[in-house]
């Protein structure tokens, strides 16, 4: 499957081939450029990619400020956070302090009542320092989660307003992890890293401000090796950033291919391709652990480095400063305060290149997040949309040329389509496999959008209305079905929830369906899906086509609505169908000649042309006018309706065909 959508996204080899790094020639690679969906596909890093390879970032500071912007709004609580930290600075700066001041007033002073004074405070300290720290720690991870809750709903948010050309080229299960595990990362740098970075921050310079106070000399033999310190996260911060954005793509390699496995769980037991399915699996899961060792690889480097620079420098002030205490220059009270405060350096420093984790995989986390985040809708409303006015349903194609965006060669699909459809009239498409029907129907609900041509409804161009209005307007029942795992009755009633129950079981009487779903012991309570009742494929599309009933749409669209029933089946519901289509301009793809029949106009599309038409009259049907002119309408009956026209007889007449239920004209939205 990574294949087949790679095939969308032209190959980005020679950037790729570049070094990793942090490079300011590689800023515009994450700058804002990627932003429109279709170009998404083209230069965007990698929506529908996720397979592991190598791929460049900007700088990380713009992407760490951008997730900082987030914690705006908790700047209330986040202000209590730093305050408590400040606190816990300003206690774990004191224990060394008293230390020093028992070791050369009371200890040498021989003045015990003191001492136990000292002890205690000590005590205190800690239990203050110790509540303090529980209610910081426990609002920050507060707060972490509440920011990752927000940003994860606005993601979903935002893929529910992406269109069709984006879901086309992305992966679910890439998707899934961006939505997921990608933000959950991201929790730890909201409700820790930041923190701790800032109390970190002033740890250091707390105690090195106190150091050089002290003993300026012993204090700047130490300072000196702080530049190490700072180069070395440098360096390792620009390691550990590629490391783990490999991870995180490794980890949407591997849920991508864990979701397609079980989505098309069917297909490989029915192949018996279970091994090559599990070999698949391993293949991404053995990716994903090698991205992880190779992280670990870098992340275990941190510390030994920072304990030996850290080493290195206390040895040279207990060498330096225990010779200044014999000399009689350093009081053995400073000595011994300085060592515990050198002590106390490591945690911040160590922590420092811990959170430097933190922060390294929240940016590459916080790419793959903003990557969906700056991807606009193809379709979106107009700046000046204004809402579609009840419509009659006079439909109109112009001029109108439509290539699916593969990235760099677009697929043309329609080429130069006109067509009027007058109110109430029932329109047929016909036409071979792959000639462009789905398409065409498709660019009626802004699903895409046309690059040419102009497509109007009661004479208002679709994309000057609102793409909400406009979709009420139409109802449209897709070739394939997708039912929600809920009851059979909720699924009927998804596009209006607010049907009433007679309304739900008038559009399953309509489509065929209602003695089946009563003949279940549960009814229309009934779940579907996994936990539910297996339905077959018929069943499937009567259920959906129900659904799109209940909706009352003045245009209706029917694409191969009735391709998995049967026939006898079929000929009861388009009776009454054609009940409900009254009043509704229908479209319909047709591959039985039964609904072909009935059409006041049949279109005849051959490789996204419409290459035949006809219009009904008083005299001759569309139908029939077709035949006569021996084009492909005819070849295609001659193949493909024959054998049903040999044994066609009309419906049965007076087939048990409900009269729509009062009260369905009306909408629930
Ligand atoms: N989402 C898509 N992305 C790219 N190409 C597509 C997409 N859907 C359909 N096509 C291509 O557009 C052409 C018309 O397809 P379609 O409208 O589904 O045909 P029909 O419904 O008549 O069988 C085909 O060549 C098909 O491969
Ligand atoms: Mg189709």
């Amino acid at each position: 499957m990574a294949q087949q959508t790679n095939r969308t996204v032209p190959p980005r080899e020679a950037p790729d081939r570049r070094p990793p790094g942090n490079g300011p020639d590689q800023a515009a690679d994450t700058g804002r450029g990627r932003g429109k969906e279709s170009v998404g596909a083209g230069s965007g890093p990698g929506i529908g990619r996720g397979d592991g390879r190598p791929r460049l970032s900007g700088p990380a500071w713009p992407i760490v400020r951008r997730l900082l912007r987030y914690m705006r709004p908790h700047a209330g609580v986040l202000s209590g956070v730093i305050l408590a930290a400040l606190a816990t600075t300003a206690i774990e700066l004191a224990p060394p302090w008293i230390i020093r001041l028992s070791v050369d007033r009371y200890i040498l002073g021989g003045q015990t009542g003191r001492i136990w004074w000292a002890a205690g405070g000590l005590l205190i300290l800690s239990l203050v320092q110790g509540a303090v720290d529980l209610f910081r720690l426990y609002l920050t991870a507060q707060t972490g989660h509440g920011i990752v809750f927000e940003l994860r709903n606005a993601v979903f948010e935002h893929l529910t307003r992406l269109s069709f050309s984006f879901y086309d080229r992305a992966r679910t299960g890439d998707l899934m992890a961006r939505v997921t595990a990608d933000t959950d990362v991201l929790s730890d740098f909201f409700g820790r890293a930041a923190v701790i970075v800032l109390t970190n921050m002033l740890t250091l310079i707390g105690i090195l401000v106190v150091l050089l106070v002290w003993d300026w000399r012993l204090g700047l033999l130490y300072v000196c090796f702080l530049p190490l310190i700072v180069h070395g996260q440098w360096v390792y911060a620009r390691r550990v950033r590629p490391a783990m954005a490999r991870v995180r793509r490794a980890l949407s390699g591997l849920t991508s291919v864990l979701q397609e496995s079980m989505a098309g769980i069917l297909v490989v037991k029915l192949f018996g391709r279970e091994p090559y399915q599990r070999e698949r699996v391993d293949g991404q899961s053995a990716a994903y652990r090698e991205a992880n060792i190779g992280a670990a690889r870098i992340t275990s480097l941190w510390m030994p480095y920072a304990n030996v620079i850290m080493g290195v420098g206390a040895a040279l002030v207990l060498w330096a400063g225990g010779a200044g205490v014999i000399a009689g220059f350093v009081t053995l009270g400073t000595l011994i305060g300085f060592t515990t405060y050198i002590q106390m350096l490591l945690r911040p420093i160590r922590q420092t290149g811990m959170m430097l984790n933190v922060v390294m995989r929240s940016v590459a986390a916080a790419e793959r997040v903003f990557e969906v985040l700056d991807t606009q809708p193809d379709v979106q409303d107009a700046p000046d949309a204004y809402p579609l006015p009840p419509v009659k349903g006079h439909v109109r194609y112009q001029g109108v040329t439509f290539a699916y965006d593969g990235g760099s060669q677009s697929i043309e699909a329609l080429r130069n389509v006109d067509l009027e459809a007058a109110p109430g009239e029932l329109v047929a498409l016909v036409g071979p496999s792959g000639a462009g029907k789905t398409t065409l129907v498709h660019l009626l609900p802004r699903f895409y959008d046309a690059q040419e041509g102009q497509i109007t409804i009661d004479g208002h161009d679709i994309r000057r209305v609102t793409v909400g209005s406009l979709r009420d307007a139409i109802g449209i029942a897709l070739q394939s079905v997708f039912l929600f795992d809920a009851s059979i009755g909720e699924n009927i009633a998804y596009g209006n929830p607010r049907a009433t129950q007679d309304q739900i079981e008038w559009a399953a009487r309509t489509t065929q369906i209602h003695d089946f779903i009563r003949s279940l012991p549960l009814g229309y309570g009934t779940p579907v899906g996994e936990r539910g009742v297996r339905l077959s494929g018929g069943q499937k599309q009567r259920i959906a086509l129900a659904r799109v009933l209940l909706t009352d749409p003045r245009i209706l669209i029917l694409d191969e609505p009735t391709s998995s029933v049967d026939a006898e089946t079929e000929r009861r519901m388009q009776q009454a169908l054609a009940e409900v289509r009254a009043g509704r301009t229908t479209f319909v793809i047709a591959h039985r000649l039964w609904t072909v029949r009935q059409a006041d106009q049949i279109l005849v599309l051959r490789d996204g042309r419409i290459v035949e038409r006809a219009r009904g009259d008083a005299g001759r049907s569309a139908h029939e006018t077709l035949l006569e002119q021996s084009g492909l309408y005819r070849e295609l009956h001659d193949l493909q309706f024959q054998a049903e026209a040999l044994g066609a007889k009309p419906p049965a007449a007076g087939a048990a065909i409900p009269a729509p239920a009062p009260g369905t004209r009306r909408r629930g939205r």
